[in-house]
């Protein structure tokens, strides 16, 4: 049995400690704000803490899943990988990428496993897509438009590009199969001091691109993709998982089997744990949406195109 621990238990975290219990691989709670810690550690009948410290020190831990805020990152995960712990951090993986390289050293060093969370990459209709781009069944995809739009009224430590655009960032890279070569980009800020809307062109090899909108401005949940192909047009709406595939002859929508992304990509944080091998999502994502992020904002900062090294 895989022993997990989950570190920062607010709006998110607390999905993580759930299904880690139905997984029967949540070993203790962690979190600075010791109210949180005391409901969460008594709900799951797990040991709380409140500082990494003294859980590392006193529970015997395969690995941690970090649901801190974004900023916290690379201070928490350096410090459980320093311990030899299997680590999952949250996305963004860092805030630089220069954190984000010194982690990828660290998960070496320890021959740990770190994994980063783009939960879209487990996301049913994501890996279907991602299925059919392999099986080639529509052709070559040629642009892929994603829409991640809603209302958000608090302030986080970083901005839209590396809370949310991130994700979109990854799916593309990972359904083109390949990294970016050209960032465009444009941002601003409505609601809130950090940028809170972007508009982000990346463009791959041949003609292939990426247009990916964020914003936390539009008063509606918004999170679509529209993936056009040399002979056909595929949508997702990743909310409700419904996929609709356009060919000549006309529409079909595939059955519909809902399942949680976080289950999924759990399962394969502890798989990967217990199989001594890569997750599905390594650190070297991370550190490369990292960097197209960075770009993202220098792209929108000059008001030029950043060609992307090699
Ligand atoms: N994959 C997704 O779909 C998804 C969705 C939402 C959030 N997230 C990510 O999850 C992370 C957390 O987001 P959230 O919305 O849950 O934030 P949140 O502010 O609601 O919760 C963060 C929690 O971490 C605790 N914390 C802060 N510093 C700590 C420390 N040093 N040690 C222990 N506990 C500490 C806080 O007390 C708080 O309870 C972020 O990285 C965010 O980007 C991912």
């Amino acid at each position: 049995m895989v022993r997990i621990a989950v570190i920062g238990i607010g709006g998110w975290g607390k999905n993580h400690v759930r299904v880690l219990n139905e997984l029967d691989a949540l070993a203790a709670v962690c979190d600075a704000n010791r109210e949180r810690m005391q409901l969460y550690s008594k709900k799951y009948r797990v040991t709380g803490y409140e500082s990494v410290d003294s859980m590392v020190k006193k529970e015997k831990l395969d690995g941690v899943t970090i649901c801190t805020p974004a900023s916290t990152h690379f201070a928490i995960a350096s410090k459980v990988l320093g311990e030899s712990l299997n680590t999952f951090v949250e996305k963004p993986m860092t805030t630089t990428s220069k954190d984000g390289e010194s982690l990828i050293e660290l998960a070496k060093k320890a021959r740990r496993v770190l994994t980063v969370g783009f939960i879209e990459r487990f996301n049913p209709p994501i890996s279907d897509l991602k299925k059919m781009i392999t099986e080639g069944r529509l052709g070559a995809p040629i642009l892929l438009e994603f829409h991640r739009e809603n209302r958000r009224g608090d302030v986080l430590d970083v901005g839209i590009v590396k809370d949310a655009s991130v994700h979109d960032i990854d799916t593309a890279r990972w359904l083109f199969g390949e990294e970016p070569r050209v960032v465009f980009a444009r941002v601003g800020n409505v609601k809130s001091d950090n940028e809170d809307f972007a508009a982000i062109m990346l463009g791959f090899g041949e003609q292939r691109t990426a247009f990916i909108t964020t914003n936390w401005v539009t008063p509606a949940r918004v999170r679509t993709l529209e993936a056009v192909f040399e002979n056909g047009v595929v949508n997702v709406d990743f909310v409700s998982q419904q996929t609709q595939v356009h060919e000549e002859d006309g529409t079909r929508m595939p059955k519909l089997v809902i399942q949680e992304p976080l289950m999924l990509e759990l399962k394969e944080y502890l798989a990967a744990i217990d199989e001594k091998r890569q997750p599905l999502v390594r650190g070297e994502d991370g550190l490369m949406v990292t960097r197209i992020a960075e770009a993202v904002l220098a792209s929108s900062h000059s008001g030029t195109p950043i060609f992307m090294k090699p």
